[in-house]
């Protein structure tokens, strides 16, 4: 579905992802972890061609991503960040139907109709469809956001830390929602965090990085037994400490 194929990347000439291959599957929940800095958003945003590589090829459903067609694709995936993500000066319906809007979709009824499907697929009620986020709570905020990414009908999603900033109860509940819509839609996850716990819980495979490179890609429970370097094995005991 997603292909980095010898993907590097350099900022001000320090190397921040070397020689990075990896394929996500068809319907994966691939999950992401590793240091601060490490280049896990670096490595999300070349699937998505919001960072261009220096060297190597990206591939979205079997699709190289060139400066032509790399607009058109990346509106077909959807984007989730932690914050910040929403336009503060436009409403929820606003905000929802952003990218269908921007893609020419006009039709002001069906725009609605689709911002109160997604409110609901989301578990939010109608009557935030005028709120402005401002006017949400944080994990409210997060549901937004999510049915924004949702709203393409996009059949890859690439979330970076979206739970990072909620309480541990409010995160728990985001993450069975997240799960529950990844099972119903059938979309394809890439999903970075600092939590292992959270790696482990929503995770096919995950993804343990570190200075740009791959340390470890496997089932969680391959992880957690057997973990083939001593970062991995620290990650696995910081797992009841919750934080990197
Ligand atoms: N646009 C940019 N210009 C210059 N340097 C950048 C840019 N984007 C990222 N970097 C640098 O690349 C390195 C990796 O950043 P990246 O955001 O990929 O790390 P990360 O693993 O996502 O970290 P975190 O867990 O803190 O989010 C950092 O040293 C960062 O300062
Ligand atoms: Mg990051």
């Amino acid at each position: 579905m997603i292909r980095l194929d010898h993907v590097s990347k350099s900022f001000d000439g320090k190397k921040i992802l070397g020689d990075f291959s990896i394929s996500v599957n068809k319907g994966e929940f691939l999950t992401v972890i590793g240091r601060s800095g490490c280049g896990k958003t670096t490595m999300l945003k070349s699937m998505n061609g919001l960072h261009w590589p220096d060297s190597g090829k990206v591939f979205v459903e079997g699709r190289e991503l060139t400066q032509s067609n790399v607009i058109e694709i990346r509106r077909t995936i959807g984007y989730v960040i932690q914050n910040r993500g929403l336009f503060p000066h436009m409403t929820v319906e606003k905000n929802i139907t952003y990218v269908p809007v921007i893609s020419g979709k006009k039709n002001k009824a069906e725009n609605r109709e689709l911002a109160l499907k997604l409110l609901k697929t989301v578990g939010l009620d109608e009557d935030s469809l005028l709120r402005y986020p401002s006017e949400l709570s944080g994990g409210q905020q997060q549901r937004v956001g999510i049915a924004r990414a949702l709203a393409s009908d996009p059949k890859i999603m690439l979330m970076d830390e979206p739970f990072g900033a909620l309480d541990e109860i409010t995160r728990q509940a985001m993450q069975d929602e997240i799960m529950k819509l990844h099972q119903k839609l059938g979309i394809t996850i890439v999903f970075i965090t600092h939590d292992i716990r959270e790696a482990m819980k929503l995770g096919d495979r995950i993804l343990v990085m570190d200075q740009g490179k791959i340390l470890q890609l496997d089932k969680p429970e391959v992880i957690q037994k057997h973990p083939t370097h001593p970062f991995v094995k620290e990650l696995i005991g910081a797992g009841s400490r919750e934080q990197l």
